[in-house]
C-alpha cells in the first residue's frame, strides 16, 4: 500500500479526535486567471469546437449564500473546491488557432499561452514523435485549494477530481464523437517548469484526443511561462508534496488497448452532461434490473491509457427490483444480505446517500501507480454520474469513508479509493 494512502485513512476515532476546523479567511480562490495581456477568446457555443470545450468544465449553476455567490460546473469536485486546472494544445482544430491554451473557467474563455509551429509542439512531452491533429489536454492540480479543507487527505481528492475532469473530457468527446487516450507517462517535471508552476501546481495527467499527421515529425517546444497565482492564499503541506514526488515515477505500467463502447444518444447525452448535479440525499426509491445492468456495463468499460491499473468495483445492492440484497464484486455476488445501514455507516455516516440510495459503491485497488489508479477511480466515478443522470437517476461521489472498516466489509486489504451512491 502506498505510504501516503496508509497515513491518510479516516477512522471512527480519527474524525472525532481530529475535527476539521476551517479557517474561512484563508479560503483559497477556485479560479486561475492569466492577466488580460494574454489573448483570450470567449467560448462561443454556436461554434462546434467551442461548444465541446464548454461541455468539459463550463459553469452551469449559480448558488447564492449569505457569504457570497458560488458557481457549480459541468464536472463535480469534492467540496466544490475545484483543485484542477485544464490546459490544452490545439493543432488543426477548426475555428481555434493552433497553440497552447489555458481553460479559464471563470469567464468561459480560453487563454492563448504560447503558439506552436508545424515542427514544434507539446507532443514529445506526451510521448508522441509525430505532430498530432486535434487536442492534447493536460490536467494539473493546485493542491492547496483542496488541502485548505481536507488537509493531508487532499491529494486523494485532487486525483479523484482530476479523474472526473478526464472523464468530463471523455463524455464531451462523445458529442463530437472522439475517442480519448489517457497519458500518464508525460514529462511532468519539465512541463511543470515550463508552465511556471513553482511547486504550487503540478501536472497529474494528459489526454490525447488527436490523430497523428503522417510524416510530420515534431520536436518539443521550449518556453518559460511566468508564475500565475491560482489560489490567492497558500499553506504548504509537506506530506502532500512528498506524496506527489514519490508517486510521479511510473513503474511496471500496462498499456490498455481496448476502447470503451458507449451507447448514448447524442442529444440526450448533451443534456445529461449539462444538467449533471450531485444528489444530496435519496428518497429510498428503487431502480430496475435493466438500469442496474446498464450502469454496470458502462462502468466496466475499459479506460484507454498508457498505464492501466486494475480497480475493483464493489457494489451494495439496497434497492434493485428483482435482485437480491447483497454485495457484488465486479458484477458477481460475494455475499447476500441487507447491508444498507452498513454502507451508510462506512461512508462516514452519510446515511442519506449510501443507505437511502439504491446502490452504494466502493472502489479499491492494489496497483502500484498511485496517480494513475486514483485518477482511474475518478474516471469510473464520472462515468457512473453520467450514466445515472442519463437514466434519470441521481448520483453522488463520496470521498469520506472509514478506510479500514470498508476493507473488513469487502474482505480485502487493498487501498479504498472512492465511494459513490446512486438512487432516486
Ligand atoms: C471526489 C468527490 C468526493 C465527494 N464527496 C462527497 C461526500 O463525501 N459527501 C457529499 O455529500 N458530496 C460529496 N461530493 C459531491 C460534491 O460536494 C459536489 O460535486 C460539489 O459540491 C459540486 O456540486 P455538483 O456535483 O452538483 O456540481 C463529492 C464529489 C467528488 C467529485
Amino acid at each position: 500500500m502506498f505510504w501516503y494512502h496508509n497515513m491518510t485513512k479516516h477512522s471512527y476515532n480519527s474524525v472525532r479526535t481530529n475535527p476539521n476546523r476551517l479557517s474561512w479567511e484563508d479560503q483559497p480562490s477556485t479560479y486561475k486567471n492569466y492577466p488580460n495581456s494574454y489573448k483570450k477568446k470567449k467560448l462561443n457555443l454556436e461554434n462546434e469546437e467551442e461548444d465541446f470545450l464548454y461541455h468539459i468544465a463550463g459553469l452551469t449553476e449559480k448558488k447564492t449564500y449569505p457569504s457570497g455567490e458560488y458557481y457549480l460546473r459541468i464536472n463535480p469536485s469534492a467540496g466544490a473546491l475545484y483543485p484542477n486546472e485544464l490546459y490544452f494544445q490545439a493543432r488543426g482544430v477548426a475555428g481555434i488557432d493552433d497553440g497552447i491554451y489555458h481553460y479559464e473557467v471563470s469567464s468561459s474563455s480560453i487563454t492563448l499561452l504560447h503558439g506552436i509551429t508545424e515542427d514544434l509542439g507539446l507532443e514529445p512531452y506526451l510521448g508522441y514523435k509525430t505532430a498530432m491533429k486535434g487536442y492534447l489536454f493536460l490536467v494539473s492540480a493546485i493542491y492547496y485549494r483542496s488541502a485548505w479543507k481536507y488537509k493531508e487527505r487532499a491529494f486523494r481528492y485532487c486525483l479523484l477530481d482530476a479523474g472526473h475532469l478526464l472523464g468530463s473530457v471523455e463524455m464531451a468527446g462523445l458529442l463530437k464523437p472522439h475517442a480519448v487516450q489517457i497519458v500518464y507517462g508525460m514529462e511532468r517535471e519539465k512541463l511543470n517548469r515550463m508552465f511556471g508552476f513553482e511547486e504550487r501546481e503540478w501536472f497529474l495527467s494528459g489526454l490525447c484526443m488527436a490523430v497523428p499527421i503522417q510524416g510530420q515529425s515534431v520536436e518539443g517546444i521550449e518556453f518559460e511561462l511566468p508564475y500565475v497565482d491560482g489560489s490567492g492564499t497558500f499553506e504548504a503541506f509537506p506530506l502532500i508534496e512528498e506524496a506527489y514526488e514519490s508517486s510521479t515515477l511510473l513503474q511496471n505500467c500496462h498499456k490498455s488497448l481496448k476502447a470503451p463502447k458507449f451507447t448514448y444518444k447524442k442529444e440526450n447525452l448533451r443534456e445529461t452532461i449539462f444538467q449533471r448535479r450531485s444528489q444530496r440525499g435519496f428518497a429510498e426509491g428503487a431502480m430496475t434490473k435493466g438500469q442496474f445492468n446498464y450502469l454496470m456495463d458502462v462502468i466496466q468499460q475499459p479506460v484507454l491509457s498508457d498505464c492501466d491499473e486494475e480497480v475493483n468495483l464493489y457494489v451494495v445492492l439496497n434497492r434493485v427490483i428483482d435482485m437480491p440484497l447483497g454485495l457484488q464484486k465486479n458484477g458477481r455476488y460475494v455475499k447476500y444480505g441487507d447491508f444498507a445501514k452498513k454502507a451508510g455507516y462506512l461512508s462516514l455516516e452519510q446515511y442519506s446517500l449510501s443507505t437511502s440510495g439504491a446502490l452504494a459503491f466502493f472502489l479499491t485497488s492494489k496497483g502500484e501507480n498511485y496517480q494513475a489508479l486514483y485518477q482511474k477511480a475518478g474516471i469510473i466515478g464520472h462515468r457512473l454520474y453520467i450514466a445515472s443522470g442519463y437514466l434519470g437517476l441521481g448520483c453522488s461521489g463520496i470521498g469520506a469513508y472509514y478506510d479500514d472498516e470498508v476493507n473488513d466489509f469487502v474482505e480485502n486489504d487493498e487501498m479504498v479509493l472512492y465511494a459513490l451512491a446512486v438512487g432516486k
